[in-house]
């Protein structure tokens, strides 16, 4: 039904949030980047202690934060938890971004970017991947402008799972000004093997303009209790806290995420089988033909150009469900173990079918 209300046009113009279909019962759901597992059992009997419903959860999420403190070697006021990292993300935003300013960064990159800046007010600008699918870190150090208030580094970068290293970012840092403030979204920061690969939490003393988003929802499987925190300088996570929704992150979310962290050689050791598969899964691809870019968060990218929906089109009949970004590629998250065989054999038919 259409209401004739009036709405912000650029708000009503935007596209309705698109999640990863669900899967058919005898199909994988390999478009969302979950984590397969379960949780660990010391989460789940975590979940079932905090049983408080009918309070409010801490508001400062206390324990959480000073837990992260301590693994990040920060104090508790440069640690800030939201509902998910995307929720932080729109907070740095709306706190550093207004009608007339810029956002840049790199364009294919994670969806959620060109809405959050267009609700702030403020103008995207995008900035293309190079033909690698990595970030042109040069071309968006020259794309900041008078107007630009925030820059957007995205690291794996999803959908095409490249990351930027340490040399590139510091090179980055230092050519643009000061008082830009950088969002480092590391949200597949624990699959990365790579060790050129940046690693935000060891750089924000360096740079005080920096902020580093990372997440309970991938590495962690914690994906629906939505729990994502920031490191940086207190004094931008004080003005991001000032934009929030009080009290979003949920008992639940802050008790499971501390029992994740509290068994985190545990998770680790899964991240590690998801990061082993991810590189036999690139391996294969690439011996069938394909030139996927370097892998290094849950997922492949498959370069499949003006043939995507018809590829997405084959990975169903496979009994996959993938996110298609037509028209440049396909995003697969490594999921099941089980689902392997089926990705190989549908990516084959894809090559086959077509001159990708
Ligand atoms: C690059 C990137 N950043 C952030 C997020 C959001 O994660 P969260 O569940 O913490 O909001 C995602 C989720 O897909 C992502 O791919």
């Amino acid at each position: 039904m259409n209401a004739p209300v009036r709405l912000r046009p650029e708000i009503a113009a935007l596209p309705a949030y698109r999640q990863g279909e669900q899967a058919a019962p005898d199909a994988f759901k390999l478009s969302s980047n979950e984590n397969p597992f379960e949780p660990l059992p010391a989460v789940v009997d975590a979940l079932r202690d905090a049983v408080a419903v009918n309070r409010y959860p801490d508001a400062t999420a206390a324990g959480l934060r000073a837990a992260l403190a301590d693994k990040f070697g920060v104090t508790t006021d440069e640690v800030h938890v939201g509902a998910g990292s995307v929720s932080l993300l729109q907070q740095l935003v709306l706190a550093a971004a207004a009608p007339g300013d810029e956002v840049v960064y790199a364009w294919r990159s994670f969806e959620a970017y060109p809405g959050l800046v267009t609700v702030s007010g403020a103008t995207s600008v995008q900035v293309p991947l190079r033909e690698d699918g990595s970030h042109d870190l040069a071309a968006m150090a020259a794309a900041v402008g008078e107007r630009t208030r925030l820059v957007i580094v995205c690291s794996p970068n999803n959908p095409t799972g490249t990351v930027v290293t340490t040399t590139e970012f510091e090179q980055f840092m230092s050519a643009v000004p000061d008082d830009l403030l950088v969002v480092l979204d590391e949200a597949y920061a624990e699959f990365v093997t790579d060790e050129h690969a940046v690693d935000g939490p060891s750089l924000t003393e360096r740079h005080p303009n920096l902020v580093v988003l990372r997440t309970f929802s991938k590495a962690h499987g914690l994906a629906a209790l939505r729990v994502g925190y920031a490191i940086g300088a207190s004094s931008v996570l004080d003005a991001a806290r000032s934009t929030a929704i009080p009290l979003a992150v949920t008992a639940q979310g802050q008790a499971a995420a501390l029992a994740s962290l509290a068994h985190e050689e545990e998770l680790l050791a899964r991240v590690d089988r998801i990061a082993v598969l991810r590189d036999q899964v690139w391996r294969a691809l690439v011996d069938q033909g394909w030139e996927p870019p370097l892998a290094q968060g849950n997922f492949v990218w498959l370069p499949t150009g003006e043939h995507t929906a018809h590829a997405a089109e084959v990975f169903e009949t496979h009994g996959l469900v993938v996110r298609a970004f037509a028209p440049e590629g396909l995003r697969v998250t490594i999921g099941e173990p089980e689902s392997v065989e089926r990705v190989l054999r549908a990516a084959q038919e894809v090559l086959g079918n077509t001159s990708v």
